[in-house]
Protein backbone atom coordinates (compact mmCIF):
# COMPACT_ATOMS: atom_id res chain seq x y z
CA UNK A 1 0.00 0.00 0.00
CA UNK A 2 0.86 3.57 -0.96
CA UNK A 3 -0.62 6.27 1.22
CA UNK A 4 -1.70 9.54 -0.48
CA UNK A 5 -2.68 12.55 1.41
CA UNK A 6 -4.55 14.54 -0.43
CA UNK A 7 -6.71 18.09 0.70
CA UNK A 8 -9.93 19.01 0.29
CA UNK A 9 -11.81 22.04 1.26
CA UNK A 10 -9.56 22.16 4.02
CA UNK A 11 -9.96 18.18 4.81
CA UNK A 12 -6.96 16.19 4.20
CA UNK A 13 -7.77 12.69 3.36
CA UNK A 14 -5.32 9.87 3.70
CA UNK A 15 -5.85 7.61 0.51
CA UNK A 16 -4.51 4.20 0.72
CA UNK A 17 -3.54 2.77 -2.97
CA UNK A 18 -2.39 -0.54 -3.70
CA UNK A 19 1.25 -0.27 -4.97
CA UNK A 20 2.01 -3.67 -6.48
CA UNK A 21 0.52 -4.01 -9.98
CA UNK A 22 1.12 -7.59 -11.09
CA UNK A 23 2.37 -7.90 -14.40
CA UNK A 24 1.91 -10.73 -16.86
CA UNK A 25 5.16 -10.60 -19.67
CA UNK A 26 4.80 -12.67 -22.82
CA UNK A 27 7.79 -12.54 -25.31
CA UNK A 28 11.26 -12.37 -23.51
CA UNK A 29 13.22 -11.58 -26.03
CA UNK A 30 15.94 -7.97 -25.89
CA UNK A 31 12.83 -5.45 -25.00
CA UNK A 32 11.54 -8.00 -22.44
CA UNK A 33 14.74 -8.76 -20.61
CA UNK A 34 15.76 -5.03 -20.74
CA UNK A 35 12.26 -4.65 -19.05
CA UNK A 36 13.36 -6.97 -16.22
CA UNK A 37 16.34 -5.04 -15.91
CA UNK A 38 14.97 -2.04 -15.93
CA UNK A 39 11.96 -2.59 -13.01
CA UNK A 40 14.68 -4.64 -10.76
CA UNK A 41 17.13 -1.25 -11.17
CA UNK A 42 14.46 1.52 -10.51
CA UNK A 43 12.01 -0.21 -7.93
CA UNK A 44 12.97 2.28 -5.05
CA UNK A 45 12.04 5.19 -7.63
CA UNK A 46 8.83 3.54 -9.04
CA UNK A 47 7.78 3.25 -5.74
CA UNK A 48 8.38 6.65 -3.78
CA UNK A 49 7.71 8.74 -7.36
CA UNK A 50 4.70 6.92 -9.11
CA UNK A 51 3.02 4.29 -6.60
CA UNK A 52 4.18 1.35 -8.24
CA UNK A 53 5.47 -1.98 -6.90
CA UNK A 54 5.70 -3.75 -10.21
CA UNK A 55 5.13 -7.92 -9.71
CA UNK A 56 5.27 -9.86 -12.81
CA UNK A 57 3.46 -12.71 -12.19
CA UNK A 58 3.71 -14.60 -15.60
CA UNK A 59 6.74 -14.66 -18.08
CA UNK A 60 6.56 -16.84 -21.05
CA UNK A 61 8.42 -17.40 -24.25
CA UNK A 62 8.57 -19.65 -26.98
CA UNK A 63 10.06 -22.18 -24.37
CA UNK A 64 7.39 -22.56 -21.89
CA UNK A 65 5.44 -19.96 -19.24
CA UNK A 66 6.24 -19.77 -15.38
CA UNK A 67 3.95 -18.27 -12.89
CA UNK A 68 3.74 -17.53 -9.16
CA UNK A 69 1.63 -15.29 -7.74
CA UNK A 70 4.25 -14.02 -5.15
CA UNK A 71 6.12 -12.71 -8.44
CA UNK A 72 8.77 -14.44 -9.99
CA UNK A 73 12.38 -13.43 -8.54
CA UNK A 74 13.36 -11.35 -11.90
CA UNK A 75 16.98 -12.26 -11.49
CA UNK A 76 16.58 -15.65 -11.41
CA UNK A 77 14.63 -15.21 -14.39
CA UNK A 78 17.26 -13.47 -16.15
CA UNK A 79 19.51 -16.12 -15.54
CA UNK A 80 17.69 -18.61 -16.40
CA UNK A 81 16.92 -16.92 -20.13
CA UNK A 82 20.51 -16.05 -20.19
CA UNK A 83 21.78 -19.60 -19.48
CA UNK A 84 19.35 -22.10 -21.29
CA UNK A 85 17.78 -19.48 -23.73
CA UNK A 86 13.79 -20.23 -22.56
CA UNK A 87 12.19 -19.25 -19.51
CA UNK A 88 11.03 -22.70 -19.02
CA UNK A 89 13.83 -23.78 -17.05
CA UNK A 90 13.15 -21.58 -14.26
CA UNK A 91 10.89 -23.93 -12.45
CA UNK A 92 9.68 -27.68 -12.96
CA UNK A 93 6.03 -27.17 -13.55
CA UNK A 94 6.44 -24.20 -16.11
CA UNK A 95 6.14 -26.32 -19.49
CA UNK A 96 3.03 -27.73 -18.56
CA UNK A 97 1.08 -24.06 -18.71
CA UNK A 98 -0.97 -23.36 -21.85
CA UNK A 99 -0.37 -18.94 -21.90
CA UNK A 100 -3.96 -18.25 -22.96
CA UNK A 101 -4.79 -20.08 -19.87
CA UNK A 102 -2.38 -17.96 -17.67
CA UNK A 103 -3.94 -14.49 -19.32
CA UNK A 104 -7.66 -16.06 -18.64
CA UNK A 105 -6.92 -17.24 -14.90
CA UNK A 106 -4.08 -15.61 -13.64
CA UNK A 107 -4.89 -12.40 -10.96
CA UNK A 108 -3.56 -9.26 -12.86
CA UNK A 109 -3.87 -5.76 -13.72
CA UNK A 110 -1.63 -5.21 -16.84
CA UNK A 111 -0.39 -7.94 -19.94
CA UNK A 112 2.63 -6.99 -21.53
CA UNK A 113 2.61 -8.18 -24.80
CA UNK A 114 6.26 -8.28 -26.47
CA UNK A 115 6.51 -11.06 -29.11
CA UNK A 116 7.69 -10.35 -32.36
CA UNK A 117 6.12 -8.25 -35.04
CA UNK A 118 4.18 -10.24 -37.53
CA UNK A 119 2.96 -8.51 -40.41
CA UNK A 120 0.70 -11.23 -42.26
CA UNK A 121 -1.81 -12.21 -39.82
CA UNK A 122 -0.36 -10.73 -36.32
CA UNK A 123 0.12 -13.66 -34.51
CA UNK A 124 0.63 -14.77 -31.94
CA UNK A 125 0.82 -11.56 -30.56
CA UNK A 126 -3.31 -10.74 -31.83
CA UNK A 127 -4.62 -14.00 -30.00
CA UNK A 128 -2.52 -12.64 -26.60
CA UNK A 129 -3.40 -8.94 -27.21
CA UNK A 130 -7.61 -10.11 -27.89
CA UNK A 131 -7.08 -12.50 -25.54
CA UNK A 132 -6.56 -10.08 -22.10
CA UNK A 133 -8.95 -7.59 -23.46
CA UNK A 134 -11.79 -10.06 -22.94
CA UNK A 135 -10.21 -11.26 -19.50
CA UNK A 136 -10.53 -7.42 -18.76
CA UNK A 137 -6.88 -7.01 -18.62
CA UNK A 138 -5.03 -3.83 -19.06
CA UNK A 139 -2.84 -4.30 -22.23
CA UNK A 140 0.69 -2.80 -23.35
CA UNK A 141 2.35 -3.57 -26.08
CA UNK A 142 5.40 -2.92 -28.90
CA UNK A 143 4.45 -5.57 -31.37
CA UNK A 144 3.25 -3.87 -34.69
CA UNK A 145 1.43 -6.63 -36.01
CA UNK A 146 -1.78 -6.46 -34.47
CA UNK A 147 -2.10 -2.79 -34.79
CA UNK A 148 -1.02 -2.08 -38.29
CA UNK A 149 -4.01 -5.11 -39.13
CA UNK A 150 -6.94 -4.56 -36.76
CA UNK A 151 -5.96 -1.05 -35.68
CA UNK A 152 -9.73 0.21 -35.06
CA UNK A 153 -11.05 -3.13 -34.13
CA UNK A 154 -8.44 -3.59 -31.68
CA UNK A 155 -9.53 0.10 -30.07
CA UNK A 156 -12.79 -0.50 -30.30
CA UNK A 157 -12.34 -4.22 -28.36
CA UNK A 158 -10.50 -1.80 -24.97
CA UNK A 159 -13.15 0.31 -24.95
CA UNK A 160 -16.10 -2.20 -25.46
CA UNK A 161 -14.06 -3.79 -22.30
CA UNK A 162 -12.80 -0.87 -20.57
CA UNK A 163 -9.17 -1.46 -20.22
CA UNK A 164 -6.71 0.71 -20.95
CA UNK A 165 -4.18 -0.34 -24.02
CA UNK A 166 -0.96 1.09 -24.68
CA UNK A 167 1.62 0.81 -27.43
CA UNK A 168 3.94 3.90 -27.25
CA UNK A 169 7.01 1.96 -28.33
CA UNK A 170 5.35 0.91 -31.57
CA UNK A 171 6.65 4.78 -32.90
CA UNK A 172 10.12 5.65 -32.24
CA UNK A 173 11.03 2.96 -29.85
CA UNK A 174 11.97 5.35 -26.80
CA UNK A 175 11.34 8.47 -28.62
CA UNK A 176 7.54 9.91 -27.47
CA UNK A 177 6.41 10.30 -31.48
CA UNK A 178 3.12 9.22 -30.23
CA UNK A 179 2.57 10.95 -26.59
CA UNK A 180 3.67 13.85 -28.24
CA UNK A 181 1.15 14.54 -30.61
CA UNK A 182 -1.56 13.24 -28.53
CA UNK A 183 -0.65 15.04 -25.59
CA UNK A 184 1.21 17.89 -26.18
CA UNK A 185 -0.09 18.92 -29.05
CA UNK A 186 -3.80 18.05 -28.02
CA UNK A 187 -4.88 21.79 -27.74
CA UNK A 188 -4.30 22.35 -31.34
CA UNK A 189 -5.19 19.93 -34.40
CA UNK A 190 -3.25 18.05 -36.30
CA UNK A 191 -4.10 18.22 -39.92
CA UNK A 192 -0.94 16.45 -41.71
CA UNK A 193 2.29 14.53 -40.96
CA UNK A 194 5.58 13.51 -42.35
CA UNK A 195 8.74 11.55 -41.20
CA UNK A 196 11.16 8.68 -41.16
CA UNK A 197 9.90 6.34 -39.19
CA UNK A 198 12.59 3.24 -40.18
CA UNK A 199 15.87 3.05 -39.10
CA UNK A 200 17.24 0.62 -41.05
CA UNK A 201 16.33 2.32 -44.39
CA UNK A 202 17.58 5.37 -43.11
CA UNK A 203 20.95 3.75 -42.25
CA UNK A 204 21.44 2.13 -45.06
CA UNK A 205 20.23 5.49 -47.08
CA UNK A 206 23.00 7.28 -45.09
CA UNK A 207 25.55 4.41 -45.86
CA UNK A 208 24.67 4.61 -49.93
CA UNK A 209 25.43 8.56 -49.39
CA UNK A 210 28.63 7.83 -48.37
CA UNK A 211 29.35 5.76 -51.47
CA UNK A 212 28.16 2.25 -50.48
CA UNK A 213 26.09 0.38 -53.10
CA UNK A 214 22.66 -1.24 -52.20
CA UNK A 215 23.87 -3.98 -51.48
CA UNK A 216 26.64 -3.47 -49.43
CA UNK A 217 24.94 -1.06 -47.21
CA UNK A 218 22.04 -3.65 -46.67
CA UNK A 219 24.87 -5.90 -45.95
CA UNK A 220 26.15 -3.35 -43.47
CA UNK A 221 23.03 -3.01 -41.50
CA UNK A 222 22.69 -6.72 -41.16
CA UNK A 223 25.90 -7.90 -40.36
CA UNK A 224 25.24 -4.82 -37.60
CA UNK A 225 21.95 -6.09 -36.19
CA UNK A 226 20.65 -2.82 -37.63
CA UNK A 227 18.11 -4.76 -40.15
CA UNK A 228 15.21 -6.74 -39.31
CA UNK A 229 15.70 -10.69 -39.37
CA UNK A 230 13.82 -10.32 -42.63
CA UNK A 231 15.06 -7.41 -44.00
CA UNK A 232 12.24 -7.01 -46.36
CA UNK A 233 10.20 -5.76 -43.50
CA UNK A 234 12.61 -2.42 -43.50
CA UNK A 235 13.43 -2.47 -47.31
CA UNK A 236 9.50 -2.71 -48.44
CA UNK A 237 9.03 -0.57 -46.29
CA UNK A 238 6.28 -2.85 -44.18
CA UNK A 239 7.75 -1.45 -40.75
CA UNK A 240 7.26 2.39 -41.73
CA UNK A 241 3.86 1.33 -43.31
CA UNK A 242 2.51 -0.40 -39.75
CA UNK A 243 4.11 2.61 -38.05
CA UNK A 244 2.20 5.32 -40.54
CA UNK A 245 -1.03 3.09 -39.81
CA UNK A 246 -0.52 3.23 -36.03
CA UNK A 247 0.01 7.15 -35.86
CA UNK A 248 -2.58 8.39 -38.45
CA UNK A 249 -5.17 6.32 -36.25
CA UNK A 250 -3.98 7.22 -33.15
CA UNK A 251 -3.02 11.30 -33.67
CA UNK A 252 -5.56 11.82 -36.41
CA UNK A 253 -8.32 9.42 -36.09
CA UNK A 254 -7.83 7.73 -39.63
CA UNK A 255 -9.54 4.26 -39.60
CA UNK A 256 -7.10 2.52 -41.25
CA UNK A 257 -4.77 -0.83 -42.00
CA UNK A 258 -1.68 -0.95 -43.72
CA UNK A 259 -3.68 -2.33 -46.40
CA UNK A 260 -4.61 1.18 -47.00
CA UNK A 261 -0.91 2.44 -47.23
CA UNK A 262 0.32 2.87 -50.43
CA UNK A 263 3.91 1.27 -50.01
CA UNK A 264 6.98 1.56 -52.67
CA UNK A 265 10.43 0.38 -50.97
CA UNK A 266 13.93 1.68 -51.34
CA UNK A 267 15.36 -1.62 -52.94
CA UNK A 268 15.27 0.02 -56.84
CA UNK A 269 17.59 2.68 -55.65
CA UNK A 270 20.86 3.43 -56.71
CA UNK A 271 23.52 5.25 -56.17
CA UNK A 272 22.93 7.43 -59.15
CA UNK A 273 19.60 8.51 -57.44
CA UNK A 274 21.26 8.89 -54.20
CA UNK A 275 24.45 11.40 -55.90
CA UNK A 276 21.41 13.42 -57.89
CA UNK A 277 19.80 13.95 -54.93
CA UNK A 278 23.07 15.34 -53.34
CA UNK A 279 23.66 17.49 -56.37
CA UNK A 280 20.36 19.45 -55.63
CA UNK A 281 21.24 19.61 -51.67
CA UNK A 282 18.80 17.14 -50.25
CA UNK A 283 18.86 13.25 -49.49
CA UNK A 284 16.93 10.53 -50.13
CA UNK A 285 14.55 9.18 -47.16
CA UNK A 286 12.09 7.01 -47.28
CA UNK A 287 9.49 9.17 -46.44
CA UNK A 288 6.18 7.91 -44.72
CA UNK A 289 2.97 10.41 -44.67
CA UNK A 290 -0.36 11.18 -43.98
CA UNK A 291 -1.93 14.47 -45.84
CA UNK A 292 -5.04 13.88 -43.51
CA UNK A 293 -7.11 11.37 -45.99
CA UNK A 294 -4.21 9.21 -47.94
CA UNK A 295 -1.38 7.16 -46.64
CA UNK A 296 1.97 6.79 -47.98
CA UNK A 297 5.53 4.80 -47.63
CA UNK A 298 7.43 6.14 -50.30
CA UNK A 299 11.65 7.28 -51.21
CA UNK A 300 11.84 11.25 -51.66
CA UNK A 301 14.16 13.91 -51.98
CA UNK A 302 14.23 15.89 -48.42
CA UNK A 303 16.11 18.98 -48.51
CA UNK A 304 19.33 18.72 -46.46
CA UNK A 305 17.83 22.16 -44.81
CA UNK A 306 14.35 20.33 -43.67
CA UNK A 307 14.92 19.33 -39.92
CA UNK A 308 13.33 15.82 -40.62
CA UNK A 309 16.19 15.31 -42.75
CA UNK A 310 18.35 13.22 -40.14
CA UNK A 311 20.98 10.59 -40.78
CA UNK A 312 22.21 7.00 -39.59
CA UNK A 313 19.46 4.96 -37.38
CA UNK A 314 17.38 7.98 -36.58
CA UNK A 315 13.97 8.39 -36.58
CA UNK A 316 12.11 12.19 -37.51
CA UNK A 317 8.67 13.09 -38.01
CA UNK A 318 6.67 17.03 -38.33
CA UNK A 319 3.72 17.44 -37.40
CA UNK A 320 1.75 20.22 -39.20
CA UNK A 321 -0.46 21.74 -36.47
CA UNK A 322 -3.33 24.11 -37.82
CA UNK A 323 -2.36 26.84 -35.27
CA UNK A 324 1.47 26.18 -33.68
CA UNK A 325 2.73 25.35 -37.38
CA UNK A 326 4.99 22.66 -37.81
CA UNK A 327 6.59 20.78 -35.00
CA UNK A 328 9.50 18.21 -35.84
CA UNK A 329 10.49 15.05 -32.95
CA UNK A 330 13.88 13.72 -33.53
CA UNK A 331 14.90 10.56 -31.73
CA UNK A 332 16.30 7.40 -31.38
CA UNK A 333 13.07 4.50 -33.12
CA UNK A 334 14.72 1.49 -32.06
CA UNK A 335 17.13 -0.16 -29.49
CA UNK A 336 16.12 -2.70 -26.61
CA UNK A 337 16.48 -0.55 -23.23
CA UNK A 338 15.07 2.68 -25.15
CA UNK A 339 11.88 0.84 -26.30
CA UNK A 340 12.12 -1.09 -22.36
CA UNK A 341 11.40 2.51 -21.63
CA UNK A 342 8.57 3.17 -23.74
CA UNK A 343 6.97 -0.17 -22.23
CA UNK A 344 7.51 1.52 -18.32
CA UNK A 345 6.12 4.81 -19.52
CA UNK A 346 3.16 3.22 -20.71
CA UNK A 347 2.99 1.31 -17.32
CA UNK A 348 3.18 4.42 -15.39
CA UNK A 349 0.52 5.94 -17.59
CA UNK A 350 -1.76 3.23 -16.35
CA UNK A 351 -0.93 3.24 -13.25
CA UNK A 352 -2.11 7.07 -13.16
CA UNK A 353 -4.93 6.87 -15.18
CA UNK A 354 -6.56 3.84 -13.72
CA UNK A 355 -7.62 3.07 -10.43
CA UNK A 356 -7.11 -0.91 -9.16
CA UNK A 357 -8.69 -2.33 -5.98
N1 LIG B 1 13.36 -2.35 -38.00
C1 LIG B 1 12.92 -1.22 -37.27
C2 LIG B 1 13.69 0.00 -37.72
C3 LIG B 1 13.11 -1.47 -35.80
O1 LIG B 1 14.69 -0.15 -38.42
O2 LIG B 1 13.30 1.13 -37.42
C4 LIG B 1 12.32 -0.58 -34.90
O3 LIG B 1 10.95 -0.68 -35.09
Amino acid sequence: MVAILVTFKHINLLILINACLRLILIGFGVVGQNFAQLILSRSTELYNSFGIKPRVVACADKGGVVTSSEGLDLQRLLRTKRITNSVAHYDKNSRDRNILEVIQEAEAEVVIELTPTNIKDGEPGRTHIISAMKAGKNVITVNKGPLALEFPSLIELAEYNRIAFRFSGTVGGGTPILEFAKRCLKGDRILSFEGILNGTTNYILTQMGEGLTFPEALSDATTKGIAEKDPSLDIDGYDAAAKLVITSNWVLGIKSTIRDVKRIGIKNLDLSDVKMASKNGAAIKLIASCDGENLKVAPKQVSKRDPICVNGTLNAITFVSEHSGQQTIIGKGAGGMETASSVLRDLIEIRNTRSFD
